[in-house]
């Protein structure tokens, strides 16, 4: 069976002005004009950059995402933003149940499945993200945590092509720790068990599992060979152009 087509996805969380669309640029410029990069590269700006930046990279291969969406489609709702605004603003993908979420807002697994319900509504692929607290890690509950995590949070419509799994360990996102080796591929090697028993071997096999926490140029290489790894979730290191490029470039064919 071939293997699903990696994905390089930056999180800008609430970071960027207009100004920092000049790295989205550049990032652009890199990209598009290297044929030997075998993975697809997204990134998801604050809502407020989607538009801008949708017309920045019109042309360029680079996707655009949000990092939430609300369950409904339109409504009183002031301050939230629905999935249906993000594709119409050039999303073609959101994160949902981002641990920041999660513990920021309160959002439980049935409000992520729900959203990542509404992300489909919209056409858009929903990025899950799960993952364990350090101190569930601590007391050697992950693999139960994140079974009961991806049970609760994913949808009974998804699929390999409208979802992509986010593993991401709470306490390696922003901290500069990341598991060991071993460790993410036991995790990444579990959740594939879990949507091979859910999905089917077909659709359990295609759905892109990624790597998120830490990443960074120096890390990204050793992080990718795990098997299971499908391409990673960035946060601070998809900020530059060139860290992030540093990371993408580890799928290069030459
Ligand atoms: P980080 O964040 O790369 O800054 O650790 C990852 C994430 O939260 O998606």
């Amino acid at each position: 069976m071939s293997q699903p087509l990696p994905l390089v996805a930056g999180n800008w969380k609430m970071n960027g002005l207009r100004a920092s669309l000049t790295e989205a640029e550049a990032l652009a410029r890199q990209l598009d004009g290297n044929d030997a990069i075998t993975a697809q590269v997204m990134i998801c700006p604050p809502a407020t950059l989607i538009a801008p930046l949708a017309a920045v990279l019109e042309g360029s291969s680079i996707l655009i995402g949000g990092q939430d969406c609300h369950v409904n489609a339109s409504g009183a709702h002031t301050g939230d933003i629905a999935a249906e605004m993000l594709a119409d603003a050039g999303a073609s993908a959101v994160i949902v149940g981002h641990s920041e979420r999660r513990a920021d807002h309160g959002e439980t697994n049935d409000v992520v499945r729900a959203k990542a319900e509404a992300g489909y509504r919209a056409e858009l692929i929903s990025i899950i993200c799960i993952g364990e607290t350090e101190r569930e890690r601590a007391q050697g509950d992950t693999l139960n945590v994140v079974s009961e995590q991806l049970s609760g949070s994913l949808p009974g419509a998804a699929t390999s092509g409208n979802t992509v799994i986010a593993y991401e360990p709470v306490w390696a996102i922003g901290t500069g720790l990341t598991p060991t080796l071993d460790d993410v591929g036991e995790v990444h090697q579990h959740i594939r068990a879990e949507l091979t028993r859910r999905l089917g071997g077909d659709e359990g096999a295609a759905m892109r599992i990624l790597y998120g926490g830490s990443v960074k140029p120096g890390n990204a290489a050793e992080l990718m060979a795990i098997k299971n790894v499908n391409g990673a979730l960035v946060g601070g290191a998809s900020l530059k152009a060139s860290d992030f490029w540093g990371i993408i470039s580890v799928y290069s064919e030459r």
